[in-house]
């Protein structure tokens, strides 16, 4: 059988970090607020030049060197995303126009912070079903210029950046012990559409509009979901949480990941945390957790890695992925 096995991972982050204190003069809010409720302790915010497609190319150029490979060798960029530069065309085609390339496909993929799992999700579908044998995944965000930063309610809680994986065919055996995407699952429920959204749109408002959120509500939701969709991951490989390396979730709130990772069982060492340095950066933060933790070394080839997301619809998902 075929495997999308990882064949080199990047990242890339806005030159400027706002830290928690920074928000001082802009909304009645304290570090110590923002660092409690939610962990994180800075974020970094695009500034003039840096768009969604200027940071999903840095990040992806960075994969093609971890990976030793150059733009000819793709064929295929999905890019997940909520925060596109233009309504249309798909940031993809902006950055497969950025890389100089000339040949393959590229389209955006929209599922809110859960846009990452479900890319990687489609392109392992594309890798097995024949249609590409490299894929450049990459997940980029600007949340900042969708904010609302006089609600101090979301403005503290996100912060822009891209990261990108590629993914290659391989043939296996199709074991848990060989490497590459072993089992995904993707859920969504719109029932939950308004607690997690932007209030405009080309279709309705014909502007861009700004986040809103029920924070309360989606942290009610948030533990169980995640738990529900990495049981049933788990059942697909017929696993538990004793064989998992690393856990790489989403990067939204250190309350919500730990909540998780205590239902789930999986042990504090385990969890890839990066909240701190980054803030919720949506579809981008799954890949940036990986990349750092790739980068110091903890994650290394042939370990069992568990990724995880939930977001804007709801969406949620997980995915296992043997490095
Ligand atoms: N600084 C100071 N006070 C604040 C701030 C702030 N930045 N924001 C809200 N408050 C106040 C509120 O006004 C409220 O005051 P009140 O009691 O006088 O009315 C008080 O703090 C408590 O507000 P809550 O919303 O109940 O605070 P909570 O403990 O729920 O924490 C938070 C809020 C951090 C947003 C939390 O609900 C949360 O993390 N929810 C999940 C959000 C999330 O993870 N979203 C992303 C997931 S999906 C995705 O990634 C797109």
């Amino acid at each position: 059988m075929i495997r999308s096995v990882v064949r080199g991972i990047g990242s890339a982050l806005p030159r400027r970090i706002m830290r928690n204190a920074d928000f001082e003069g802009i909304v009645e809010t304290s570090d110590e607020w923002i660092a409690q409720r939610t962990g994180i302790r800075q974020r970094h915010i695009a500034g003039e030049g840096e768009t969604t497609a200027s940071l999903g190319e840095a990040a992806a150029r960075a994969a093609l060197d971890n990976a030793g490979l150059t733009p000819d060798d793709i064929d295929l960029i999905v890019v997940a995303t909520s925060t596109p530069d233009n309504t249309f065309p798909a940031t993809a085609v902006d950055i497969q126009n950025r890389l100089g390339m000339r040949h393959g496909f590229a389209f955006d993929l929209q599922a809110v912070c859960s846009g990452f799992v479900y890319a990687i999700t489609t392109a392992d579908l594309y890798i097995k079903g024949g249609l590409a044998r490299r894929v450049l995944v990459i997940g980029a965000e600007t949340f900042s210029r969708i904010l609302d930063w006089t609600d101090r309610s979301t403005c503290v809680l996100f912060g822009d950046g891209a990261g990108a994986l590629i993914l290659e065919a391989e043939e296996s055996e199709g074991r848990v012990s060989d490497r590459g995407i072993i089992a995904s699952s993707l859920r969504s429920d719109g029932a939950h559409k308004d607690k997690l959204f932007v209030d405009g749109g080309p279709g309705t408002s014909g502007t861009v509009g700004h986040l809103r959120m029920e924070g309360r509500e989606v942290f009610k939701h948030a533990v169980g979901m995640i738990a529900d969709v990495i049981e049933d991951t788990y059942a697909k490989a017929a696993i538990t949480s004793e064989d998992i390396d690393w856990f790489v979730p989403h990067q939204a709130n250190k309350r919500i990941i730990d909540a998780s990772a205590k239902k789930l069982g999986i042990a504090e060492g385990k969890v890839v945390t990066t909240v701190q340095l980054h803030g919720n950066t949506s579809a981008a933060s799954v890949p940036l957790a990986l990349s750092v933790a790739v980068a110091d070394g903890r994650i290394q080839k042939g370990d069992l890695v568990l990724l995880e997301a939930m977001g804007g619809g709801f969406t949620w998902g997980a995915v296992l992925v043997r490095w």
